[in-house]
């Protein structure tokens, strides 16, 4: 039994990845149209120092967009923001310091960038880990579910006050989960989310991914049963050269090595499907979408169940220590 709740995991992956780069040897990648100005609005990218993060907090600052780059290290950070007032002199953009592995460090980014009374209108839950060897968070949690979903879960949640405050409903304010693939073949384990039963790195990360976009969903449902305006959507950047990669085993790397620089995107033609959710015009008002290379396309039939986000949505509340409130009423 142990053999297959092994390998089935690393098989549906590579598979997952075989079809996404089939897709993206006969299609071109989605092109991020020029859009109007945003100046005044404000956006949080988190994991915005390299890769596709880089990518979109750049790409929203040509946009006049304030930027805050929400990562844990501080001197990519800010070489980040130098990088991108080189190019564009006026650009408002900057650095504030977020560990996604630390519900602490979480409170303290949302307790500091409240204090300083700017509006929020677009947050952009982007940072992630991929295949790292079996480890926890500060808090003890498993880190692919730790970092890349529970982090985005309490952050999202400690801003909501601030995204429903600045929205209207001519103009919503845009939470954007950057999800993958992957998530098609995520199993979500109610009963064991740690994975400490038996621990698959591929398992775990896929799991994360769907666990965002189950997430997404209710969160959208509950904004939009209440009124608020502000729309939560999901994107899939398809597969992209970054260092997301850094943690596959040796023979993998030399595989990925050539099919990346033969069929991966650029970072920055990832960054465009989130750049798009972020900033078009004619993503206003549009929720609980998944996209895919800048269209809406079907996420996995799991996503769509909805006692499944009532009961993730409730065992996340209570792993960050938040009350679940009436959010959870239907
Ligand atoms: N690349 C792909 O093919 C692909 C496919 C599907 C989905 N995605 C998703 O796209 C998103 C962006 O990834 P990427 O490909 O651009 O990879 P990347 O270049 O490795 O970027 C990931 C970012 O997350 C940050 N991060 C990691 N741990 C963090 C923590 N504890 N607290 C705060 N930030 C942290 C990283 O910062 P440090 O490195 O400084 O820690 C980095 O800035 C991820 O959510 C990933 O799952 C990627
Ligand atoms: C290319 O994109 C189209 C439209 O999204 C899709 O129907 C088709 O399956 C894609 N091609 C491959 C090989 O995936």
């Amino acid at each position: 039994m142990r053999l297959p709740t092994l390998i089935l995991p690393v098989l549906k992956l590579y598979l997952v990845g075989l079809k996404v780069l089939l897709y993206q040897l006969f299609n071109k990648s989605f092109t991020v149209p020029v859009f109007p100005k945003q100046n005044g609005r404000v956006a949080i990218v988190t994991g915005g120092a390299k890769g596709m993060g880089y990518e979109t907090a750049r790409h929203l600052t040509s946009l006049g967009m304030h930027v805050v780059i929400a990562g844990n290290s501080e001197e990519e950070g800010l070489a980040a923001v130098q990088k991108i007032r080189e190019e564009n002199k006026k650009g408002k953009v900057e650095f504030q310091f977020l560990d996604l592995a630390s519900l602490k460090s979480i409170h303290q980014f949302v307790q500091t960038f409240k204090g300083r009374g700017l509006p929020l209108h677009v947050l952009i839950n982007n940072a992630g880990v991929m295949l790292v060897p079996e480890s926890q968070t500060e808090d003890g949690f498993e880190l692919h579910l730790g970092l890349n979903y529970l982090g985005h879960f309490l952050l999202t949640n400690l801003l909501l006050d601030a995204l429903k405050r600045s929205g209207s409903h001519d103009s919503c304010t845009r939470i954007i989960t950057v999800s993958s693939a992957t998530h098609y073949v995520g199993v979500l384990n109610l009963q064991d989310l740690q994975s400490r039963s038996c621990y698959s790195a591929h398992g775990a990360y896929a799991q994360s991914k769907l666990a965002l976009v189950l997430f997404s969903y209710y969160l959208q449902q509950k904004l939009t049963s209440k009124g608020f305006p502000v729309m939560v959507n999901v994107v899939d950047p398809g597969m992209v050269n970054t260092d997301l990669y850094k943690n596959l085993c040796t023979p993998a790397q030399l595989i990925k090595r050539p099919v990346a620089w033969l069929l991966f995107r650029t970072p920055a033609e990832g960054a465009s499907t989130a750049i798009y959710a972020a900033a078009s015009p004619a993503m206003e008002g549009v929720g609980g979408c998944y996209l895919y290379n800048g269209r809406r396309t079907q996420s996995s039939t799991t996503s769509y169940d909805e006692d499944l986000q009532a009961q993730l949505w409730r065992q996340s509340c209570a792993l960050v220590g938040l009350p679940v409130g009436d959010w959870s009423a239907n």
